[in-house]
């Protein structure tokens, strides 16, 4: 078999993947393949299309040398033996499943792809999150063919975060490859894992059946974004009660059963995975006739939702029960921190309450610009995208801190305070700030789980 992979799907996570196994395996030539002649064109240029630390210098290295980025799918899967699959798999939003179900259009139309062009033998590996038994599924599809070609299909999922990506890649808690019963499923297996073995210790390298593979990648978001959940639903009760839930979530988390990791209150989860890998889930607990294990689940994203109302309700409350007219500076629009992804982003859906609310935003975020742009194009002039934070400060009635950039620590809230209107309230949605030294400028500050500090 020729050392070579073709990826289908540049998105987040096949253009990162694949340039860390580029620069950790150069005895391989990989291949990167999508229908979007843009992202294809971007990755091909200085200016990549998503903003992840270190991945600029990766890609640098080693595009051109054995990373090639093209729109020309059928090339690619004829002159490669193992392709990986990462195209996006979002929730279906419509017919049977709406709202629930993964829309497998995508990757259905990628396996067509795959057989249509086909001249040998491949190993097709799932790369993408897909609900289980849909390797099996594909296998079908792909072995009921008229050229007699045989083809292996692996579940390979990635666990990579947006933001720690290249880290994430480099240095894994585990690699998990699922494989169908039976020797040829096997060799397939090992093959892939030689793959990972070139920086990866063998230990962390996981092996199971393909069935067990694709969900835990389900539960594995599912049982973070539960933490999150549980994390949040314990700030409401801080709120009314007077406990803080940093002290809450410290004190809990030196259990070393429960652990310290993922327990932040803030203004809840986003970003493009959890809340669609939980429906996905929900989805499949409906289908396998169990409607407690489904109902469970939902509540993760239903308390997410929740928390993110909530929030809005306070700022509401704080600022004399009307937002009409009101110049809110928000900080923050990616769902996260060092990623200028802003899919399923707590910040939009706020943003978004807000502009019900007749509030006028002023946007500022260190990357996610264009998509904030993008996300509220609708909106008019009630929503300026400001070149700084101090731009979106000024004249603000408050400022709400909806994205954890470490950055926003180091700004001059004294100056902020001294151009906006009073009273000048601060809402930091992800307990990130230094609460006693903004009340002390003069702030009213209202943090998430903790008690509120007013002048
Ligand atoms: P994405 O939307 O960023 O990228 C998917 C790419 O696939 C797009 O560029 C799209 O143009 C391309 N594509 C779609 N159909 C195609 C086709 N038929 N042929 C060729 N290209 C096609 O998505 P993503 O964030 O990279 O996620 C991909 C998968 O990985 C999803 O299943 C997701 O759940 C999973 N995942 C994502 C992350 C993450 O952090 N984003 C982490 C782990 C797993
Ligand atoms: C998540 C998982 O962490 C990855 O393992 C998984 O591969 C990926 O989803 C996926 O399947 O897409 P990601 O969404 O990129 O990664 O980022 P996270 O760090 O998990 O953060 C998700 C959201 O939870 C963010 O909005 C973050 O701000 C929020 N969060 C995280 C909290 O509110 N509190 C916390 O304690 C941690």
């Amino acid at each position: 078999m020729k050392k070579s992979i073709l990826c289908i799907g540049a998105g987040y996570v096949g253009g990162p993947t694949m340039a860390v196994i580029a620069s950790r395996c150069p005895q391989w030539n990989i291949t990167v393949a999508d229908i979007s002649e843009a992202r294809i064109a971007a990755w091909n240029s200085s200016d990549l299309p998503i903003y992840e630390p270190g991945l600029d210098e990766i890609v640098q290295k080693v595009r051109g040398k054995n990373l090639f980025f093209t729109t020309d799918i059928a090339r690619g899967i004829r002159e490669n033996d193992v392709i990986f699959v990462s195209v996006n798999t979002p929730t279906k939003t419509f017919g049977a499943g709406a709202g629930f179900a993964p829309d497998l259009q995508y990757w259905e139309s990628t396996a067509r792809a795959i057989l249509e062009h086909a001249g040998n033998d491949k190993i097709v590996v799932e790369k993408s999150t897909l609900p289980v038994r849909t390797a099996e599924a594909m296998h079908r599809i792909l072995d009921n063919n008229h050229k007699k070609l045989h083809f292996d299909v692996v579940s390979n999922p990635e666990f990579l975060a947006e933001g720690t990506a290249i880290r994430d890649l480099l240095d894994p808690d585990r690699v998990l490859i699922g494989t169908m019963p039976g020797p040829s499923g096997n060799r397939a297996g090992d093959l892939i894992a030689s793959i990972y073995q070139n920086w990866i210790a063998p230990e962390k390298i996981k092996r199971t059946n393909v069935w067990s593979s694709e969900l835990t990648k389900l539960a594995a978001n599912a049982l973070l974004a539960q933490r999150i959940s549980s994390v949040n639903s314990l700030a409401a009760l801080c709120e009314e009660t007077g406990a803080d839930i940093e002290e809450v979530a410290q004190a809990a988390g030196m259990d070393h059963r429960i652990g310290k990791a993922f327990l932040r209150a803030g203004v809840g989860f986003g970003g493009s995975c959890f809340r669609k890998d939980i429906l996905h889930l929900v989805y499949l607990a409906e289908q396998c006739g169990l409607p407690e294990v489904a109902t469970y689940w939902r509540g993760v994203v239903e308390i997410n939702d929740y928390q993110q109302r909530r929030f809005v309700q306070r700022v509401m409350n704080a600022l004399f029960h009307t937002l009409a007219g009101k110049r809110l500076a928000i900080f923050g629009f990616a769902f996260k921190a060092d990623t200028g992804d802003t899919r399923e982003s707590p910040a939009a859906a706020i943003a978004k309450m807000l502009l019900e609310e007749h509030a006028k935003l002023a946007i500022y975020d260190p990357k996610a610009m264009a998509n904030a742009r993008a996300e509220l194009a609708s909106y008019g002039d009630a929503v300026e995208f400001s070149n700084s934070a101090a731009e979106a400060a000024r004249g603000a009635h408050a400022i709400l801190i909806l994205t954890e950039w470490a950055q926003f620590r180091d700004f001059d809230y004294a100056g902020f305070y001294q151009q906006m209107e009073k009273p000048a309230f601060l809402f930091d949605g992800r307990n990130l700030l230094d609460h006693q030294m903004l009340h002390k400028i003069g702030f009213t500050v209202c943090p998430v789980g903790r008690p509120t500090l007013s002048v």
